[in-house]
């Protein structure tokens, strides 16, 4: 039986980690949006606190203990290290509190996987134009130089950037997530276009300067669902499908992966909709320039997140109206037959991961995956025996093994989301995907953990006998 390492995410400073101006730290776009961001959070809810991982580390600590992973993937919060998003001001107390986490982690026999960017652009930098500007590229790889050459003596695993599609659309199109721009049809795909081009230089920064001596791999983090055509007979819904999996999946992983630019129908289909609209200013899909570092092969392995998967069709249009859903022209709905859990989006698919594995092993020239997140959540009421968790675990954990056994996916990992409950971005505290429980009521932030917390250290010490028995 072929092994897979298992992970479980970090919340640490991903979604909020507590301390938010604590010792020196800068505020960041969530910060901003929280407080002043028209209340497009929850109740007002606030990452301020949450479950207080800036102080309650070593709590996190003995939860990653306890489950028994082997990794564990945490995002650094750039405005803690660098309060304005530059190297001329580090926070002393900010790179301690990491260097600690890192050792704290090795110490304990688990690997980190650290992500540099996960949603939360220092304010300082948004002030200048955020993602939106050119310069965002080499201010990025600056910060990520700081974070190779302070840390990559230990880390061995890096992501430069969390899913750039939710910062791009929630974060520029749609407005509901930080920083809270809507400018449908332009924002994102200049933004999407900076965060590739500061991903590549990332990249490149190590391959030369860090890769000798360090010996690490680093990639990009890409969400995407699954998708497939409602009727798969259909012409129409294939083509659609197309679309779907184009505008989501192929937006960050064609350039790195296949060609060094976007779909071809991406673009395409991008350059009809300008023309029917009569949209004159040039394409909104930037061109990659020939003078910067170029981006095919700027992925050392594929990560993915996959949380749900869709049958696709014709979208119903938006006619006349300029966005990424009427470029897109294909929606996605969900199969009566599939659970939804928790949050209205996440219908329960486990075999959409081994689908979507295939379809990336086909596509992006069979790379080395590590599935960066996958998780279930709970809303409404708390319940500690989450049987249907369980049940979610060990299903995927199965469509994970067949995918490695029977077709052949090179997976190298799997990460659970998330560790703990926490501050989920927009739908604040409402939505729960922790295997351990945290009670928001008590300053302690207690974290007990929930069935499925139990059950997943089971699965995880199954298969650290079974790497152990093929040794
Ligand atoms: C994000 C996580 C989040 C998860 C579930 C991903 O988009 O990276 O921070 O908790 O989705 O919504």
């Amino acid at each position: 039986m072929p092994v897979i390492i298992l992970g479980g995410g970090g919340d640490y400073e991903i979604n909020l980690a507590g301390g938010w101006d604590a010792d020196d730290k800068g505020p960041s776009i969530w910060d901003t949006f929280c407080h002043e961001g028209g209340r497009l959070v929850l109740e007002g809810q606030s990452g301020d606190v949450t479950c207080n991982s800036y102080e309650l580390w070593e709590e996190d600590l003995r939860c990653i203990r306890q489950l028994g992973l082997t990794h564990y993937r945490l995002s650094l919060s750039w405005s803690r290290l660098l309060p304005e998003g530059t190297t001329r001001h580090v926070n002393q107390k900010g790179l301690r509190y990491y260097n600690k986490v890192i050792n704290d982690l090795l110490a304990s026999d688990v690997l980190p996987m650290v992500t540099l960017y996960h949603f939360d652009l220092p304010q300082a930098l948004q002030d200048q134009g955020g993602w939106k500007s050119p310069e965002m590229a080499a201010i990025f790889d600056s910060y990520a130089r700081f974070c190779f050459e302070t840390f990559g003596d230990r880390v061995k695993l890096w992501i430069t950037l969390n899913e750039p599609y939710v910062c791009a659309k929630l974060g520029h199109e749609d407005g509901i997530f930080a920083p809270g721009v809507k400018e449908p049809g332009i924002a994102a795909y200049l933004v999407g276009h900076n965060m590739l081009r500061g991903h590549a230089r990332a990249w490149h920064s190590y391959n030369v300067l860090y890769r000798a001596k360090q010996g690490g791999s680093v990639s990009l983090a890409i969400n995407s669902d699954w998708a497939e055509p409602l009727d798969p007979a259909s012409p129409d819904d294939t083509a659609a499908t197309e679309r779907y999996l184009a505008f989501t999946l192929g937006w960050f992983a064609w350039p790195l992966f296949v060609t060094g630019d976007y779909p071809e129908v991406m673009r395409s289909s991008i350059e009809v909709r300008s023309k029917e609209l009569g949209y004159q200013e040039g394409s909104r899909l930037p061109r990659f320039s020939k003078d910067e570092p170029s981006l095919l092969g700027t992925a050392d392995f594929f990560a993915l997140n996959y949380y749900t998967s869709r049958r696709v069709k014709p979208g119903e249009g938006c006619p006349g109206v300029l966005g990424l859903k009427s470029d897109q022209d294909a929606e996605g709905v969900v199969d009566p037959s599939w659970p939804v859990c928790g949050v209205s989006w996440l219908a329960v698919v486990p075999d959409g991961l081994r689908k979507l594995l295939m379809y990336v092993k086909d596509t992006f020239n069979n790379p080395a995956i590590y599935i960066t997140e996958n998780g279930f959540s709970q809303m409404g009421p708390v319940d500690m025996e989450d049987v249907q968790r369980c049940g979610f675990y060990h299903d995927i954990i199965q469509e994970v093994a067949r995918a490695l056994r029977e077709d052949g996916v090179d997976v190298r990992g799997y990460f659970a989301w998330s560790l703990l409950d926490n501050f989920e971005w927009a739908d604040g505290f409402s939505v729960r995907f922790g295997l351990f429980h945290v009670d928001f009521s008590r300053p302690e932030r207690p974290r007990t953990p929930y069935r499925s917390g139990r059950e997943y250290a089971g699965i995880i010490s199954k298969y650290r006998s079974q790497t152990r028995a093929n040794n």
